[in-house]
């Protein structure tokens, strides 16, 4: 049990040990001196995003969406706090997501000159948002270096660069003109800046999907590893990248041998420990790993032919899970569907029993350690009314984790503090559009 603090002081150092919430986060300060360094389990990375948008943002850009279950270009027209986006969805072969950086840059710089073609944009200037969903240490809202590769990504040659010039670089091997990175962000600040479009009241930024990640407003103040001397808005969003919480074994406490073996088979383990319990990537395999040892002591699938794709890794999808979940009935009709899908013959309304049973339990645990970084944040910003921002495809497709999240953060918030969850609807995308917009905003009001 670690936690985080109580807003009433700095946020300090990381070692804090306050014993909040089960199973959380031994993350933020305790109260005594500043966020001062990137060593630490959960990195608090300032973004340079400084402030939300306010309304009169206005202007063309282009934003690439990279990092979630799809890679996506956009265009998108701001006025008036309207959002007008138009965008494509192009595959990133996993070819790519494994070779180079060379290679994945030109890829996303070919996709560029396509949708620009799509778009007859050739010839305009394009201010460009580049949403990009891994961990990240800023070094101004266009420099951004890649701290490790977390998901399904591990291209050579790119940790420790700094992304935007990588992108320019390709840009211009493409011969294309006219795009200029103006920010970068991650999908966490992405959704959170989205949802604050039209709600003041949005200060932290939640995502469910592939991975798992939150961030926050920060009072400027607070943030020791600020360099920069400011006079726009005392304030900064900061990327928690909670999914390596644990990372350091302090979680081991809950791990189960499912979980050990998960990370074993992963491309990266012993990273990102707290994302493999919670997100999307994960949670089906867990529940397959768990089937597979029911079975394997004679208690599920009694006589299963194993051949089935239950023995083989990566086969049990999360959204077999939602699927599941979703039965009400003993007629178990997607439990059925699934099980046929995996080739599993002869099975039982008890084993139906059994598979949903396993799934509500994994389900649980990721949403409850969720709510858990969740009320932490919450807690520690302290405001009556906290709306927090939504987006991904565990949390958007799960037919319980909005309620099981609701019901646990309430328990672990203080008395008196309201919160709401709200689902994004535009995607990240969006909201390094309105980055951009709003840096350009503050950088037009300072001149
Ligand atoms: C989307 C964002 O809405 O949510 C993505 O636009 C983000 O950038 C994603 O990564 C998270 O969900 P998933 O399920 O696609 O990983
Ligand atoms: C991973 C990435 C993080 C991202 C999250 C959700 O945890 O490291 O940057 O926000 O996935 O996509």
């Amino acid at each position: 049990v670690r936690a985080l603090p109580d807003g009433s002081g700095k946020i300090s150092n990381y070692s804090s040990d306050i014993k909040m919430f089960p199973m959380f986060v031994r993350a933020l300060p305790d109260g005594s001196s500043k966020i001062s360094n990137y060593s630490a389990d959960i990195k608090l990375f300032p973004t340079f995003v400084l402030a939300l948008p306010d309304g009169s943002e206005k202007g063309q850009f282009l934003a690439l969406d990279l990092g979630g279950t799809n890679f996506r270009v956009l265009r998108v027209r701001i006025e008036d706090r309207e959002v007008d986006i138009e965008s494509k969805t192009f595959l990133i072969p996993q070819r790519i997501m494994l070779g180079t950086g060379t290679q994945l840059f030109d890829h996303i710089a070919n996709c560029i000159g396509k949708f620009i073609t799509e778009q007859n944009l050739q010839g305009e200037k394009l201010p460009l948002g580049f949403t990009f969903s891994f961990p990240c240490k800023q070094e101004g809202l266009a420099k951004a270096r890649l701290s490790k590769w977390t998901k399904g990504f591990r291209c050579e040659g790119v940790v420790g660069e700094d992304i935007c010039f990588l992108l320019h670089e390709a840009l211009k091997r493409l011969g294309i003109t006219g795009v200029e990175v103006v920010a970068v962000v991650n999908d966490a600040v992405g959704t959170l800046m989205s949802v604050a479009n039209n709600d003041r009241r949005c200060e932290i930024g939640l995502i469910l999907g592939t991975g798992c990640n939150a961030c926050y407003m920060e009072t400027l103040d607070n943030v020791g590893l600020w360099e920069e001397d400011c006079d726009f808005p005392q304030q900064v969003i900061i990327n928690t990248e909670w999914g390596a919480f644990g990372d350091n074994g302090c979680l081991d406490f809950i791990r189960t041998e499912y979980d050990r073996e998960l990370d074993t088979y992963s491309i990266n383990p012993g990273k990102q420990i707290m994302e493999k319990m919670i997100s999307g990537m994960y949670l089906g395999e867990i529940v397959r790993l768990t089937l597979e040892r029911l079975y394997n002591e004679g208690l599920l699938f009694n006589g299963m032919d194993p051949e089935c794709e239950l023995f083989v890794r990566g086969k049990f999808y999360t959204k077999y899970v939602s699927e599941i979940e979703s039965d009400h009935d003993e007629f178990f009709r997607n439990t059925k569907q699934v099980l046929d899908e995996l080739g599993i013959e002869n099975y039982t309304t008890d084993d139906c029993k059994i598979v949903k049973y396993v799934c509500t339990l994994i389900s649980a645990r990721a949403a409850f350690l969720s709510s858990a970084g969740l009320a932490t944040l919450i807690n520690r910003l302290n405001k009556d009314h906290m709306t927090i921002a939504v987006d991904g495809s565990l949390y958007r497709f799960h037919p319980r984790f909005h309620n099981l999240m609701c019901l646990k953060i309430q328990e672990l918030v203080k008395p008196g503090l309201k919160f709401k969850l709200e689902l994004s609807h535009d995607g990240s995308g969006k909201g390094a559009a309105l980055v951009a917009a709003v840096s350009t905003r503050l950088l037009e009001s300072k001149s």
